[in-house]
């Protein structure tokens, strides 16, 4: 076993930030050690507050300390693949937050950077690295609810601003890309497979972005996914898998707390079944240790993420043309 630790770095002082700082200080592989922002102040100001050694004015002046092995790369979706590609050039390890991209040329490109440096890159779908979410995939791959039939989540908030950049469209605002992003990778995730087609409506929010987003995807063997996802919308999370024989409820699945039951419904009655606790953000930290540190792939692979950036671009296409859209193998 290695004794090395891995020296992280933040690209930007964005809010969620704050959720890797704890497991970043948890882990006995990983440590902290440098923000970067657009302007020194902010940096150092930042730095000051969270303890961080290191403090850069520039997200270019981060990439070019050699001290840093892994970029956290918080920053808006559409500056996601342009940094996230200088990180890797720069010869950095990266955790980008989601969604990777917004093309599917976007993840290619950041897939082939990653090849060629050689070096780490993991979209930060935190949620698929908890034991919930193994959990409630083991439970149907043992047959316990029969043959999979449906999947249906839900991710909505209300926003009490109209300043955020989860609203400006050239910024790749939008409540699917923002949380309608995690019903569908939980649905491809429990299906095991991609949609053959998709069906999307929208709300159009003032801004241009959608408020609201209605979906529904057919998968291969007659499964069907249904989600919604919303800005302006009561906050609720929950994802419901249906089988010939049972169905599984996740109350929490996309934030798990500390205290979570998965509840398998049978026979007219409720089991419910406790999740091991684990801090939801510690996952993605050491999962991206065990793949550089170890040569594991990491748990959220590239295909993974090409295919549910696909997804979310054919269902925006299809609720931009009021068709269903056939997704192809070039999608
Ligand atoms: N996995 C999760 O649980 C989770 C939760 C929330 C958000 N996210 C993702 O994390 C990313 C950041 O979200 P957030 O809510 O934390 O964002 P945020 O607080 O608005 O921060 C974004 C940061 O990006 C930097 N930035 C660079 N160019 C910018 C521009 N033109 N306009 C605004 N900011 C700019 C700013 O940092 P400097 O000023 O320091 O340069 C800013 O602080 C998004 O991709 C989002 O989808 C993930």
């Amino acid at each position: 076993m290695t004794e090395k630790q891995l020296q992280w770095g933040l690209l930007s002082t964005a809010n969620i930030n704050r959720a890797l700082i704890t497991p970043l200080r948890a882990s006995k592989r990983n440590q902290l050690l440098a923000v970067a922002s657009r302007s020194l102040d902010s940096a150092e100001t930042y730095a000051r507050k969270w303890k961080i050694e290191r403090a850069f004015g520039s997200y270019a002046a981060m990439l070019a300390d050699p001290d840093i092995d892994v970029v956290y790369n918080s920053l808006p979706n559409h500056l996601h693949a342009e940094w996230t590609i200088r990180a890797l050039e720069s010869g950095k390890h990266v955790l980008c937050e989601k969604p990777i991209g917004l093309t599917t040329a976007e993840v290619d490109a950041m897939a082939a950077a990653a090849q060629k440096s050689g070096k780490v890159i993991a979209e930060a779908f935190m949620y698929r690295h908890h034991p919930q979410t193994i959990q409630a995939k083991e439970l149907v791959e043992s047959g316990a609810i029969g043959k999979l039939q449906a999947v249906r989540g839900s991710f909505t908030f209300k926003m009490n601003t109209n300043v955020n950049i989860r609203l400006v469209p050239e910024m790749g605002g939008g409540s699917i890309w923002d949380v309608g992003c995690y019903p569908i990778s939980y649905a491809r995730y429990i299906i095991g497979a991609d949609p053959l087609e998709v069906f999307g409506q929208q709300v159009t929010g003032e801004s241009g972005v959608d408020d609201s987003f209605f979906g529904q995807m057919k998968f291969p063997g007659n499964v069907f996914a249904q989600f919604d996802s919303g800005f302006q919308t009561a906050f609720r999370t929950h994802f419901e898998i249906v089988g010939s024989d049972g169905a599984i409820m996740v109350p929490a699945p996309f934030k798990p707390g500390l205290n979570e039951k998965i509840h398998l419904l049978r026979n007219d009655q409720t089991e419910k079944i406790a999740i091991p606790k684990q801090e939801l953000y510690i996952g993605e930290v050491e999962d991206m240790a065990d793949c550089i540190l170890l040569g594991k792939s990491p748990r959220v692979t590239m295909a993974d993420s090409r295919a549910n950036v696909a997804t979310i671009v054919a269902l925006l296409e299809s609720a931009k043309t009021g068709s269903p859209v056939l997704m192809g193998s070039s999608a």
